[in-house]
């Protein structure tokens, strides 16, 4: 019969098509090319008409068992997707719950601000107050109060940023000593970490900004012999006991005498002649000092006759490299967190 011959093959085009559907929508379209009011299936009963009476009630049951097998497989492939569907998703959502978790990236103090706390903190155990003062500073107490009147020669020890004639930001620390004595009685011990700013060329040595800490004790008696033993235990305490000072003789204007102290290179105690802090010499370089002159304790409002004292001024950038072995300066304005990091 022809139009049962239609009808199989129509059945067999669609379950192929079935079996090739890739989602929900694919298969709703095929619902409707095969099934629906304008589908297949609805063209084949409609040419019923052509058939005898006999053959029509054969003919409408084998479509109606065609139809529902159809549904069937229909349905059957919708499943499939679903699972198909939800099967992927749990894949692509899964979670391996045992992978080791994301360390979350943790800041630190940077090594200047590590070893200058460390040094408040000896230096406070010692009885001294941490005292500030400004980065933008009178010529008047940079140099005049500290004994470096205008056209004193050993202003040129200095390349100095000016700001006005007057006003230039500050060479170094020692300005806080003369803020200090003129507003603090004896017995002073101050010490005053900073920042300080000089005409100088980038390098690896070099900065045009760096850090220092001045050191500051007037008391009645105080001696060469104090400020030896304070530096001494100063060099100790940052870098361990067997760590040994000497002392240069050196000229600064506020001081006299003067000073320039070195500590025994802590990294190879001297043995070392290739020593990548001390390059063999065994010393290392970093302050100066002295007694306090009387002229300065005068200028500053405190009589010579009774009262003494000692000041240091010490390289804050120069004490963290030793103590990291950092070779170049630049490393610690740069802010690269692989260096940083590692301290
Ligand atoms: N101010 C000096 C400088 O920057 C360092 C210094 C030397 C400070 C001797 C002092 C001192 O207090 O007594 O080079």
């Amino acid at each position: 019969m022809a139009l049962q011959d239609t009808l199989n093959q129509m059945l067999q085009e669609a379950a192929q098509a079935v079996r090739e559907a890739r989602d929900a929508s694919g298969l709703d379209e095929l619902r409707v090319r095969f099934l629906g009011k304008k589908g297949s299936m609805t063209q084949i009963l409609r040419q019923m008409g052509s058939l005898s009476p006999e053959e029509r009630p054969v003919m409408g049951k084998l479509v109606n068992e065609k139809r529902a097998e159809l549904e069937e497989l229909m349905e059957a492939r919708r499943k499939a997707l679903v699972e198909f569907e939800k099967r992927m998703r749990l894949a692509s959502e899964k979670v391996d719950v045992t992978l080791p978790g994301k360390e979350p990236a943790v800041g630190r103090l940077h090594p200047l601000t590590l070893v200058q706390r460390r040094l408040e903190e000896i230096f406070i155990g010692m009885g001294f107050e941490v005292v500030e003062g400004p980065e933008v500073e009178l010529d008047h107490f940079n140099f005049e109060l500290l004994n470096l009147p205008k056209d004193h020669p050993a202003r040129d020890m200095q390349d100095s940023m000016y700001i006005t004639d007057n006003i230039l930001l500050r060479t170094h620390t020692s300005p806080v000593q003369a803020r200090t004595m003129l507003t603090h009685k004896p017995p002073i011990r101050v010490i005053c970490p900073g920042r300080v700013y000089r005409f100088d060329e980038v390098d690896a040595t070099h900065s045009p900004v760096f850090h220092q800490i001045e050191g500051l004790v007037i008391d009645k008696g105080i001696h060469m012999g104090h400020l030896m033993g304070t530096l001494e235990t100063f060099a100790k305490e940052l870098y361990g006991d067997g760590v040994k000072i000497r002392c240069r003789p050196s000229y600064f204007p506020f001081t006299e005498p003067s000073s320039e102290v070195d500590i025994s290179c802590y990294m190879c105690g001297g043995h070392d002649d290739h020593c990548r802090v001390c390059h063999g010499t065994g010393w290392l370089e970093v302050l100066g000092c002295g007694m306090v002159n009387p002229h300065v304790l005068e200028m500053c409002g405190i009589d010579p006759d009774v009262y003494s004292g000692f000041a240091f001024g010490v390289g804050l950038d120069r004490l963290t490299n030793i103590k990291y072995g950092i070779t170049d300066l630049r490393n610690n304005f740069e802010n690269d967190l692989r260096f940083l990091s590692q301290v």
